[in-house]
């Protein structure tokens, strides 16, 4: 008899976690939940309330102000994060979020409240969700856990490609410089640092195509499912 479980998707940064998270999901009819998106959300409202980041007390009344939510929208087939009511989704995407989402996921508060929030989501199963911690601390007794890698000129290649449809005045090197910071700074944080859990499978897809990826992945969960 099928069983739910968790599977948990972590890995560096445009590695290609959200998209075998999101085939996942749809294949086994599971929630998907991009954690990324809440510390982009959160980022965000930091910026437009010009909170002072070296302040625990504008941090903590800013959390008691936000409010996330994941709401699916059939037409794209995906679920969007909206925050306090507004949908944020494409927003968050955009490059001066990411400039400044690393520093705010560093700070234990901001972690603190998001993992509450995504412990919750997940307490009843059937559920994907990717991020950096997702496997070590988030769910830590996980069905399945997968860390994902790629070769970081292709990893840069794949973001540059989804930013610049969006804007074309963006270079590789501004991609790149981005890149190389996020992942230093998400792996060398004191808080919840981006680590492969022990128990972790590692998926390279370097040289892996979208379908071959997840025809690896889906395999491992039937097997852990069935
Ligand atoms: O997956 P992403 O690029 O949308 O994530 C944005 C940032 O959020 C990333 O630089 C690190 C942080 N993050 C995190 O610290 N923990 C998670 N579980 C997910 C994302």
């Amino acid at each position: 008899m099928a069983k739910k479980i968790v599977i948990t998707i972590d890995g560096w940064s445009s590695c290609g976690k959200s998209t075998l998270a999101k085939q996942l999901a749809k294949e086994l009819g599971y929630v998907y939940v991009d954690s990324g998106a809440m510390y982009r959300a959160i980022t965000l409202f930091f910026l437009r309330t010009n909170v002072d980041l070296a302040s625990k007390k504008e941090i903590k009344e800013a959390l008691q102000n936000i409010s996330l939510e994941f709401i699916f929208n059939s037409t794209s087939g995906n679920s969007e994060i909206y925050l306090n009511s507004e949908n944020v989704e494409y927003l968050i995407r955009d490059m001066f979020i990411a400039e400044k989402v690393s520093d705010v996921a560093a700070i234990k508060e901001v972690r603190e409240f998001a993992v509450a929030q995504q412990q919750k989501m997940g307490a009843k199963k059937g559920i994907v969700m990717d991020g950096r911690d997702i496997g070590t601390v988030v769910f830590p007794k996980a069905e399945l856990k997968l860390f994902m890698t790629a070769d970081s000129a292709i990893r840069v290649q794949r973001r540059f490609k989804e930013l610049y449809e969006k804007n074309p005045n963006i270079t590789i090197e501004e991609v790149k410089d981005n890149l190389e910071l996020r992942d230093y700074i998400d792996s060398n944080r004191e808080i919840s640092p981006l680590r492969r859990a022990e128990d972790a499978i590692e998926l390279d897809n370097t040289n892996l195509s979208e379908s071959q990826q997840f025809l690896k992945a889906i395999d491992m969960a039937k097997e852990k499912i069935y």
